[in-house]
């Protein structure tokens, strides 16, 4: 048996600080999948099918900013009423051709998510012709609909038609509320702006408003983390994501790193390491439940019931997914597509396509540049790993009694170093676990790449539709 301080993290007497170096990455995953290319007509097919899935979302991507923060490495194109305009034409225009055919007619949609990039940055008549077209697809009674975004330009006039235009869930990026750490961070507004604002837009009586908050930002010292956190009781949301700063490639942040610097405030340098950040991520966990809060991942809390959550779990248990724009990812009929990002190729897809006299081409979406993967062979097991883990809790009984004596030496290894307890039936994360479950996860993946149990892949087997050439 093959295990390794990557796969099994540390002994230490201190786990939650120490037992492993650093966060692997923003999430966990692996192979077993391999590009796969479809013809045109295969396509069309696609979309004459109807769905097998018991659970699905829509993903849809607006990808654009007005500025690029120093952390984040999502920023794709700059704002520019023009640009966006002719995107959220030519995207309506899609979403209405899809929402028309058999795979999606076939079942209801549980959620929706727009996300980005920054989707509030579109304006408020763009956010009622993407909330319309999202409407012509079948939902069902109770389906969460989220904007993505942030408060800076989040005016009236676009939350009043996003609220009448089904939205009921408004994720918003506020990073830091400090007004010196926002602004080392490429920021807009101070902190008593985002406190109004969401204090005024809470009041809604049904609609979901969470925010995400960055441990680690430059010059954040654990005080001013601390008053992050008493800043999200006070500002009234429903719900609250707590990440670790990432060091993502290509972000100002990471580019000062390794020339040793800081984008410190005026006030600090100071930026917290691996050890700090795990006191800071302990520090709001242990906030949130001693205020009541209702953990419902490692890293989101709820003080609502109203706060679901539902993309974001679902998205983890790998349900079907139909994205829509540039750079959405999502996965239909079991196999994992990308869009591409290139802005201007994904026009000209949607351009040529439809100056084509074939009717066909109104019967499914335009088939965009991107990468189409097989399906994953072990895609239900792989969802029972990730979301048992990052929800704190795997439950064993998912798994067949022959995967839990495969797994069971990483499990006693976890145990003994202070991420998990093993019982019967569960594998419960400590706190220091769920700090670490990532690393976990991916420490699970390589384990049953290093280790593989004959058979493992039986079981969860996805039905390959008609028309797929590998
Ligand atoms: C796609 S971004 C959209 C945020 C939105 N445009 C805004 O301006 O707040 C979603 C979230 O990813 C998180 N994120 C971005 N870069 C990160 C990093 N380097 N480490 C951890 N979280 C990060 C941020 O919390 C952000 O709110
Ligand atoms: S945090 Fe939001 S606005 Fe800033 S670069 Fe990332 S996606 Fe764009």
């Amino acid at each position: 048996m093959i295990l390794t301080p990557t796969m099994t993290g540390i002994a230490s007497p201190e786990p939650l600080q120490h037992a492993f170096k650093v966060k692997s990455a923003p999430h966990a995953g692996r192979g077993g999948s391999r590009p796969v290319f479809l013809e045109p007509e295969q396509w069309q097919q696609w979309w004459q099918q109807p769905s097998q899935a018991t659970e699905r979302a829509l993903y849809i991507h607006i990808p654009f900013c007005r500025k690029r923060c120093t952390f984040c490495n999502f920023f794709e194109n700059g704002t520019n009423p023009e640009r966006i305009s002719r995107y959220i034409k030519n995207l309506t225009e899609q979403l209405k051709i899809a929402a028309d055919t058999p795979l999606a007619q076939s079942r209801p949609f549980n959620t929706v998510y727009v996300g980005g990039g920054t989707p509030t940055d579109i304006s408020s008549d763009e956010v009622k012709q993407l909330g319309e077209a999202i409407q012509r697809f079948p939902l069902i009674d109770d389906a969460e609909v989220t904007l993505e975004g942030r408060l800076n330009g989040f005016d009236d006039d676009k939350w009043h038609n996003a609220t009448a235009n089904s939205f009921n869930r408004f994720s918003f990026g506020v990073q830091s509320f400090d007004t010196q750490v926002r602004q080392a961070a490429g920021r807009f507004d101070d902190k008593d702006f985002l406190l109004n604002r969401l204090q005024q837009l809470s009041q809604h009586p049904s609609g979901s408003i969470v925010i995400d908050l960055i441990f680690g930002l430059p010059g954040q010292t654990m005080d001013i983390w601390q008053q992050d956190l008493q800043a999200v009781i006070d500002s009234g949301v429903h719900g609250v994501d707590l990440y670790q700063l990432i060091g993502l490639s290509g972000t100002r942040i990471e580019n000062a790193r390794e020339k040793g610097k800081v984008l410190g405030t005026a006030a600090s340098e100071f930026q917290a390491d691996s050890q700090m950040r795990a006191n800071m991520y302990a520090s709001g966990a242990n906030y949130f439940e001693t205020q009541n809060w209702q953990r419902l991942s490692s890293c989101h809390w709820r003080c609502a019931p109203r706060e679901r959550s539902v993309y974001n779990s679902l998205a983890k248990s790998g349900i079907e997914i139909l994205p829509f724009g540039a750079g959405a990812g999502g996965s239909i009929h079991g196999h994992g597509c990308m869009n591409g990002r290139d802005l201007k190729k994904w026009h000209l897809a949607h351009d040529e396509t439809l100056s084509l006299s074939n009717p066909l081409v109104r019967t499914a979406p335009i088939q965009v540049p991107g990468m189409l993967m097989s399906p994953n062979p072990s895609a239900s097991l792989d969802a029972i790993f990730k979301r048992g883990l990052d929800s704190g809790e795997l439950n064993l009984a998912l798994l067949t009694k022959e995967m839990v004596v495969h797994l069971t030496p990483l499990f006693v290894e976890w145990q003994k170093n202070g991420l998990a307890i093993l019982s019967q039936n569960a594998l419960k994360l400590t706190l220091a676990g769920r700090f670490w479950n990532v690393n976990m996860q991916t420490g699970l993946f390589q384990y049953l790449a290093e280790n593989p149990l004959n058979g493992e892949l039986n079981g969860s087997e996805i039905q390959q539709p008609q028309g797929i050439t590998s």
